[in-house]
């Protein structure tokens, strides 16, 4: 298999904890991030801008933003964070986060503050000083904020916006109160703005290989006709979602095929696989057998969507790491690293450890 790279979308901190009953402090979910930031990942989804009524969990994805604002993460390689956001108002709110704190006028002191030292595993640094020397100076623009940094340590993170839609009907209602066409109405207008101020946005299509409510047979054609029309209003990426985990093998080479036939650049794709039946690292060579090189995962095995009943965690960025680098195939990410951080994560918000790679790492 000739593949250069495979960049890893870590989808833990949003996707891996939005299905969290119990409300996760913003110092765990920064702590999170900041742990991430130094194994190697390129992108990581840091957290939502949803309506807190829907999904309660991802309310505090604003203290996260601010925190990262204010000090971006240790890393090794410059970051990209992705935000979700469904709508105009979601858009609005991750704007005015930076707004405020390019004005100097967020409450500092309301927001977790990194730890000063590397990391250890005892838990998240709970100090709120606000004086903080490494600041970086912020725009509203993530372009501006990448030529913007002075004095820090860190890399200055890029931020771009990830947006949602899905592939049937049902779906749609239950996840965004929408139908797909609606959804579609509410994009021109934020995916303009997006781009406008300097930000990249991904997509993703929703239970493009099973619906919780319409079965395993979603129509391939239409998850191309959903690419095309969102690649052509300026969406850079399409992360294809299997929701559900539904997907098998063959189905997903018929729909990866069904893609390239409607003039999809692989190039242009990345592949979500929530692991609901085990099969998403299968799925995954069929991914990277059609040309695709961007994957999520969310450490720990973490995850689910609220509003996809029985469907359990992403596949495990320890397995996937696992996985491409017996493949031959380099990610970049730090395999040890990333498995104490699932351990680490799991063990925090009370959950098992579903990464079997993860485990077996740090046992050896
Ligand atoms: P709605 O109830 O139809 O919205 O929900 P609305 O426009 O009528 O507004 C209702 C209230 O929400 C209003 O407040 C709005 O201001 C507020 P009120 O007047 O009642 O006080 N509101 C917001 N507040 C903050 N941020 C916002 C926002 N929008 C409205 N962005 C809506 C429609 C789309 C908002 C809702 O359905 C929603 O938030 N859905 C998201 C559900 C969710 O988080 N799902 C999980 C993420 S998607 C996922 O996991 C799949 C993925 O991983 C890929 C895959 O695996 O498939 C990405
Ligand atoms: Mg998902």
């Amino acid at each position: 298999l000739a593949a250069d790279h495979v960049r890893i979308v870590e989808v833990g901190p949003r996707d891996g904890l939005q299905n969290e009953k119990t409300s996760i402090s913003p110092e765990i979910k920064t702590e999170l991030v900041r742990r991430l930031a130094k194994t190697g990942l390129e992108t990581i989804e840091a957290g939502s801008f949803v309506a807190p009524k829907w999904t309660p969990q991802m309310a505090s994805s604003d203290k996260i933003l601010e925190s990262i604002l204010r000090q971006p993460p240790e890393s090794s390689k410059p970051i990209t964070y992705q935000w979700l956001l469904p709508n105009m108002k979601g858009l609005e709110n991750f704007f005015a986060v930076q707004d405020a704190h390019a004005s100097g006028s967020s409450k500092a002191s309301d927001y977790p503050t990194p730890p000063t030292s590397p990391s250890s595993d005892s838990g998240p640094a709970l100090n709120t000083s606000s004086n903080d020397p490494n600041a970086m100076p912020s725009t509203t623009s993530g372009v501006d904020a990448m030529s913007s940094s002075r004095g820090s340590s860190s890399i200055p993170p890029q931020h771009e916006v990830s947006i949602f839609l899905a592939a049937t009907e049902s779906f749609s209602k239950k996840n965004t109160n929408c139908t797909i066409q609606e959804s579609l109405d509410r994009f021109k207008p934020l995916i303009r703005s997006s781009l406008e101020q300097g930000y990249g946005v991904r997509a993703y299509i929703s239970v493009a290989l099973g619906c919780p409510f319409e079965g395993p047979d979603v129509d391939p054609h239409r998850v191309a006709e959903l690419a095309a029309t969102l690649l052509e209003m300026g969406a850079d990426e399409i992360s294809v979602a299997d929701t559900t985990g539904m997907g098998t093998a063959p189905r997903t080479r018929e729909l990866l095929r069904t893609l390239q036939s409607a003039g999809i650049q692989s190039a242009d794709l990345a592949l979500h696989f929530h692991d609901t039946f085990g099969q998403a690292l299968i799925n995954t060579l069929v991914g990277l057998e059609h040309g695709v090189r961007t994957f999520d995962s969310a450490v720990g095995g973490l995850g689910g969507c609220p509003y996809s009943p029985g469907a359990t965690g992403n596949v495990a960025t320890e397995d996937l790491v696992y996985f491409l680098h017996s493949l031959g195939v380099p990610t970049g990410v730090d395999l040890d690293e990333v498995s104490r951080i699932g351990d680490w994560i799991t063990g925090q918000i009370g959950k098992p450890n579903e990464s079997r790679a993860g485990k077996a790492t740090l046992a050896k």
